[in-house]
């Protein structure tokens, strides 16, 4: 049966525009669906990057316009891969146009932003998802698997941190590319919206909604120079934050990130400790899973490190032999699997907007308590 061609519209050429070219060019070589990718058109302002970047990843055309691209009727869906303080504004037009959206995280910069881009995508009813990629590495999804199952039991604490030390420089300037994110008017928060929006979607995703938390945040280096004004202004965004959260479930839980923690490049970890059975996990070894299960036999009871390999486990079946590992990259490549996996039989994959929309109420609640020093609860989607 001939495949139904799926044209994409890629805004934004960075670190995403790159991992999301390489898992479409991918998927289809791994994973079988009804679906065919067509690298359509790719955008982004400066003409001749875009055109050297539209040569290397085999993109047939090129727009240095996002409204243009959003406008073209060949384009079946808008793939947003740049700066946070953009989301809002082309997915709106987007969805207007009648697109499937694939966002970024976090979808917005705020959630009055989000709820419109919720309200649009499903007034639309196009299909939707967020990147939150970090579900798909296939150890992370065993974790989910392993608590579905009711393995772990009841459910005492969540602990995650999301650490790295790329800031601690005072001379790095903010705004342009990469470094946007150390400017508050594109990327809204700092690590809350940046790094913990991962670790919040992840334990949402696992352990269900939080239902409160109590924060602190703080921004280390109060001034630096703006790459677009060439002025020395002042910092806007939280260099680090650490909040306490209340599950709906009872469990309590602690969230910490920071870009200030020497030696410590993309440390997300989180560790999940119930009843029955602990599991914990972390991205600089992201295809093992550490699991602790009580009712193993005492003289044999201890923490297993699964090499998380096997045909049997998410995903692995795709890839290689038992016992060879795949990467990060090779999350991005699941997330579209899943999408076209949801275009093939109608059930769409998440996270879509609307759980995009629940981690940034989490967000806002964090940074809400961290001004208030109060215990904030947290809005839910319904
Ligand atoms: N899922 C993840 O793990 C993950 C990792 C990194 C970044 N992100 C998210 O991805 C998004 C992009 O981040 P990045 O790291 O790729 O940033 P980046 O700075 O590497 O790339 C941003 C891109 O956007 C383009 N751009 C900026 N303004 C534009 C405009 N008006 N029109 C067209 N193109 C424009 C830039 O030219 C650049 O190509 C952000 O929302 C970020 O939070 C997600």
């Amino acid at each position: 049966m001939a495949k139904k061609p799926l044209r994409i519209g890629l805004i934004g050429y960075g670190f995403m525009g790159r991992a999301h070219s390489n898992a479409y060019a991918k998927v289809g070589h791994f994973f079988d669906s009804q679906h065919e990718i067509v690298l359509q058109a790719v955008c982004a302002r400066d003409e001749v990057k875009v055109r050297e970047f539209a040569d290397r990843w085999g993109y047939k055309s090129i727009e240095t316009d996002w409204r243009k691209l959003v406008a073209r009727p060949d384009i079946d869906l808008i793939d947003i891969a740049v700066p946070n303080n953009l989301h809002a504004e082309i997915a709106l037009a987007a969805a207007k146009a009648g697109k499937m959206i694939l966002c970024e995280k976090p979808l917005a910069m705020n959630p009055l932003e989000a709820e419109k881009m919720v309200e649009a995508i499903e007034a639309a009813g196009v299909p939707n998802m967020v990147w939150y990629n970090y579900r798909r590495c296939p150890a992370v999804t065993l974790a989910k698997q392993l608590i579905d199952e009711g393995r772990l039991g009841r459910i005492f604490h969540y602990r995650a941190k999301f650490l790295q030390d790329w800031t601690i420089n005072p001379e790095l300037p903010q705004g342009g590319t990469a470094l946007w994110r150390l400017d508050v008017a594109a990327a809204g928060s700092g690590v809350t919206g940046d790094l913990l929006a991962h670790c919040i979607d992840t334990a949402l995703w696992l352990n269900g909604p939080i239902h409160s938390v109590t924060a602190m945040t703080e921004t280390f280096i109060k001034e630096r120079k703006h790459n677009e004004s060439g002025k020395v202004q002042k910092v806007g965004i939280d260099d680090a934050c650490a909040f306490l959260a209340r599950f709906e479930n009872g469990s309590l839980a602690t969230f910490e990130s920071t870009r200030y923690a020497r030696g410590h490049k993309a440390l997300y970890t989180f560790e999940i400790n119930g009843e029955n059975a602990s599991i914990a996990w972390d991205l600089h070894d992201l295809h093992r899973l550490q699991y602790f299960d009580h009712r193993d036999q005492g003289v044999v009871r201890a923490w297993r490190n699964i090499h998380v390999s096997d045909g049997d486990q998410p995903y692995l079946k795709n890839w290689w032999v038992p016992g060879l590992q795949i990467g990060y990259e090779h999350s991005f490549v699941h997330q579209v699997a899943d999408f076209l996996k949801g275009l093939d039989t109608g059930v769409p994959a998440r996270p879509n907007f609307r759980d995009g929309l629940a981690t940034d109420y989490v967000v806002d609640a964090v940074l809400k308590s961290a001004q208030s020093q109060h215990w904030v609860d947290v809005q839910q989607t319904v």
